[in-house]
């Protein structure tokens, strides 16, 4: 199990004058509303246990007033909790003390806000270098590292612009140089794109993936949008009312939602662009090695299996047919030559690859199609079947 860099334990959020009393009527199990129409406080956050780990991006996703904002803040101490805690990096938050949490801050976790929250006066390399500031770093050595986070967000050329001079993408952008420039640790993203539109925003999502294959920061991102979700996040922990409904990856969420309220927010999506092949791939499959002369044959018959895969040093070759193998020898042992040219080619995968693209590939082979990472290994196998079980079930669009 990978380490946890964020850890929450039992937390309840109530606003209001009087949590102890809405806390009373939480342990009784009355609802949110309910809480509400009795108490007049309102129940931010219910109970959250979870576990963020180290460079993953985690989403937390929910409609509108669910809590994503309370929980985020947290994570930062921006809001203290009414019970619980929360831990980065084994460091009870709640311990700080002002000097400490001011470190914090500024060293460990940095945050894009949905509107991006620039410094009207500041010009965009000064709103970047502005975090750098903070830390007392030398004048060049803030200056040389914001233009490189200018030169990677695409913004070369527009050091000396004011945000008012720049679209709600480019000044987005500037949020994002902004918060990556310290090299903090973890990146809080509180709907840092629900404010673009489409295409820009798209634009924003693919080069936040890009940035984070090399980053692998640990990165907490919060949307309302499902898509948006399931796209950026390696785990979704799905939000109502302050409690957690369900957390996991893009394929628990679809194809195993925890409720019926998650099942209806995942009534609609598309799993065909969602899911990828890894999603759907087994692993168990016959490996023929080719240089076990006469053990081919055996092989397949011993695992009930009329399709073997050949594997020569970790590489994949292709498939041979018990049938041809038989017809081959007529039952006897087969040779390492012989069993090369009973190999068939035939067409391979990338676990990485969206099932919509799989489709075509693997209705039209005639055997389970072969999984190959890039170093040529086979990883597993996608039958038919499975491919379109799991689309079945789908809504046509
Ligand atoms: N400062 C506050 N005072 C009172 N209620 C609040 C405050 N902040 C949030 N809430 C309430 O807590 C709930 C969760 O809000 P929020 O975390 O902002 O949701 P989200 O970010 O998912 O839209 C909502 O019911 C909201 O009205
Ligand atoms: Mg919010």
């Amino acid at each position: 199990m990978a380490d946890a860099l964020i850890r929450v334990e039992n937390l309840y959020k109530i606003f209001g004058d009087n949590p102890e009393r809405a806390m009373k009527l939480v342990r009784d199990g009355f609802s949110k509303d309910e809480i509400l129409t009795r108490s007049n406080q309102t129940v931010g956050l219910r109970d959250i246990n979870l576990e963020i780990y180290n460079g993953e991006v985690f989403v937390i996703m929910g409609l509108s007033g669910s809590g994503k904002s309370t929980l985020i803040r947290h994570f930062n101490r921006l809001i203290d909790p009414t019970t619980g805690s929360i831990f980065v990096d084994n460091t009870d938050l709640m311990q700080l003390d002002q000097n400490d949490l001011a470190l914090f801050r500024q060293q460990k976790i940095s945050m894009v806000f949905q509107r991006f929250a620039l410094m009207p006066h500041r010009n965009v390399i000064d709103n970047i270098a502005y975090g750098l500031k903070v830390q007392n770093l030398p004048r060049d050595e803030r200056y040389e590292r914001s233009q490189n986070w200018i030169d990677i967000v695409g913004l070369s050329g527009y050091e000396n612009h004011y945000p008012s001079q720049l679209s709600g993408g480019q000044q987005q952008r500037v949020g994002l140089a902004r918060a990556l420039c310290t090299d903090a640790e973890v990146l809080l993203m509180d709907e840092a794109f629900s404010a673009l539109d489409p295409l820009i925003r798209a634009n924003l999502q693919g080069q936040l993936m890009d940035l984070q294959k090399r980053l692998k920061k640990t990165i907490v991102f919060i949307t309302h949008d499902l898509d948006e979700a399931l796209l950026v996040g390696d785990r979704i922990a799905i939000l109502k009312d302050g409690m957690i409904l369900q957390v996991g990856e893009a394929k628990d969420i679809l194809l195993e939602p925890a409720d019926e309220h998650v099942e209806a927010f995942v009534r609609n999506v598309n799993r065909a662009r969602v899911l990828t092949v890894k999603d759907i791939m087994k692993d168990k499959l016959v490996r023929i090695d080719p240089s076990n002369t006469g053990g081919a044959l055996q092989q397949l018959q011993k695992n009930e299996s009329d399709i073997g895969y050949v594997v020569e040093k970790d590489s994949y070759k292709g498939v041979v047919t018990r049938a041809s193998i038989e017809r081959g020898q007529a039952g006897s042992v087969a040779a390492e030559s012989q069993l090369n040219e009973l190999v068939i080619k035939g067409p391979t995968l990338r676990n990485s690859t969206i099932l919509q693209d799989a489709l075509a590939t693997t209705m039209e082979s005639e055997f389970p199609v072969p999984v190959i990472c890039e170093q040529g290994k086979i990883e597993g196998i996608v039958h038919r079947k499975d491919l379109l079980e799991v689309l079945s079930g789908n809504p046509a669009s």
